[in-house]
């Protein structure tokens, strides 16, 4: 959907800061990606915007804004749940050293300046200059709907969406991108229906078109490897679990884990290859990328390969063996000693193209699926609820940007400014 908010150029000026460089206020100041294209702009709504200079720096700030009236398939939602996944993170906070960021601005528009490491500045040329909305998925209530029978039966009902600049008081956006969510249902229990969920479904089907049976799952702590575990309770499929803390070892077995391997114990290839050997899993979703893990993963399946067809074979076993980056958790480069023979594969894992490979019919059931189970399978956990300027503290970004396991924050984008 083209973007069509239209910008408020009296409060840009007021939280663009002194530091902004000259070409970055003209890019502030010239929004003609967002420039309606009718009458009836009335509603103004506050978002968080990140921009990265070709000097190296990183900049957050809130900028209102003014969205139009609706399309007749168009909808106005009034976002009150959003939340800071890792994937929000690359683009709200890029690659700047948090450490180094400093605060300015006012209480009602804070900005958090932080510097971009040399070395890194050049991967962000795309966006340099560029004031950039974040926040990829949330939920909240329609309270605009157009002329068009479909937008006008969403009026009032609480839907969930994947609307990118979801970090917004409200978010024009068409009625097919919204999921209504069940009678009852609160936006807070809404806001993660998709990011996760769709790709926790996005494994086990990706799982069985490629031909495998069982799954290797790491980080398997966070909020998407315990909905992946309730998912292979639900339908039988063996799950082996890749953590690097004791702790997080109970707590998957709490929810019924069979298999959780321990990087951090000295028995972890050991464990982790006895666990594949039971459960005869060969296709693994590493959120990681980073360091020795997916070689780790790869050697271990051999291992377990070979136990089942011994002898020497100096291409390494037939059995294929694949294992999918699909996160960065580990910024560092991911080393390979390829001791495993030629049948195996590396690639990266997302679910944008996932979900245009299966198309529009199977999607639209994987969707309904998360809406039917959104408290149950996929529910969500979050340790705050935060506004639109809280997301922008120095101490709350500390916090949410170790994504750690527990400490997910969620934003109300009108907490506070109601
Ligand atoms: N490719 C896609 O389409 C797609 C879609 C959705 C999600 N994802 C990815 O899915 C992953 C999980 O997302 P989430 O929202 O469920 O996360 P989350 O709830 O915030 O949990 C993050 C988890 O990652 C672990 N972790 C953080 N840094 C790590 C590191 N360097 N090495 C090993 N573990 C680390 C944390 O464990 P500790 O407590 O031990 O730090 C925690 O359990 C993310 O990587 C995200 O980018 C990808």
């Amino acid at each position: 959907m083209r973007a069509r908010q239209l910008e408020v150029g009296a409060t840009l000026r007021k939280c663009s800061s002194d530091t902004l460089t000259c070409e970055n206020r003209s890019v502030l100041r010239a929004p003609e990606r967002h420039a309606p294209e009718r009458q009836g702009v009335r509603l103004k709504s506050r978002q968080i915007r990140s921009l990265v200079s070709s000097e190296g720096h990183l900049e957050l700030s809130l900028a209102d804004i003014e969205i139009p009236a609706p399309g007749p398939d168009e909808v106005v939602v009034r976002v009150e749940a959003s939340p800071i996944n890792p994937s929000d993170l690359g683009l709200l906070l890029g690659p700047a050293d948090m450490s180094q960021a400093t605060a300015s601005g006012t209480a009602e528009f804070p900005l958090v300046t932080a510097p971009i490491p040399e070395q890194l500045v050049a991967s962000q040329a795309d966006r340099f200059g560029e004031s950039m909305a974040a926040g990829n998925e949330g939920a909240g209530v329609v309270v605009e709907a157009g002329s068009s029978d479909a937008a006008q039966a969403l009026r009032g009902k609480t839907v969930a969406a994947i609307a990118r600049e979801m970090y917004s008081q409200y978010r024009l956006m068409d009625v097919s991108q919204c999921l209504v969510l069940h009678e009852g249902t609160t936006p807070t229990e809404g806001a993660s229906c998709f990011v996760n969920p769709l790709t926790v479904l996005g494994m086990v089907e990706t799982m069985r078109l490629e031909g495998h049976t069982a799954l290797v799952h790491t980080a398997a702590a966070s909020n998407l490897g315990q909905m992946l575990q309730k998912v292979c309770n639900d339908e039988g499929i063996e799950l082996v679990n890749v953590v690097r803390r004791p702790e997080h070892v109970e707590l998957l077995r709490g929810i019924g884990a069979t298999y959780v391997c321990d990087t951090s114990s000295a028995s972890f290839e050991e464990d982790l290859t006895q666990a594949l050997m039971d459960s005869g899993a060969t296709l693994a979703f590493d959120a990681t990328g980073g360091g020795p893990l997916a070689n780790q993963l790869l050697n271990c399946m051999e291992t377990a390969a070979k136990a089942k067809d011994p002898g020497f074979n100096r291409y390494g076993s037939n059995i294929h063996k694949q294992v999918y980056i699909y996160g960065g958790l580990d910024t560092s480069p991911t080393v390979l000693h390829r001791t495993y023979g030629l049948a195996w594969g590396l690639g990266g894992w997302l679910l944008t193209p996932f979900l245009e490979r299966i198309g529009p019919e199977a999607t639209e059931r994987l969707r309904q699926r998360v809406a039917d189970e959104v408290t149950t399978t996929f529910a969500s956990e979050y340790a705050r609820e935060i506004s639109l300027a809280e997301a922008l503290d120095l101490d709350n970004i500390a916090v949410y940007n170790r994504r750690a396991t527990g400490e997910k924050y969620l934003i109300n984008p009108n907490k506070d400014l109601d």
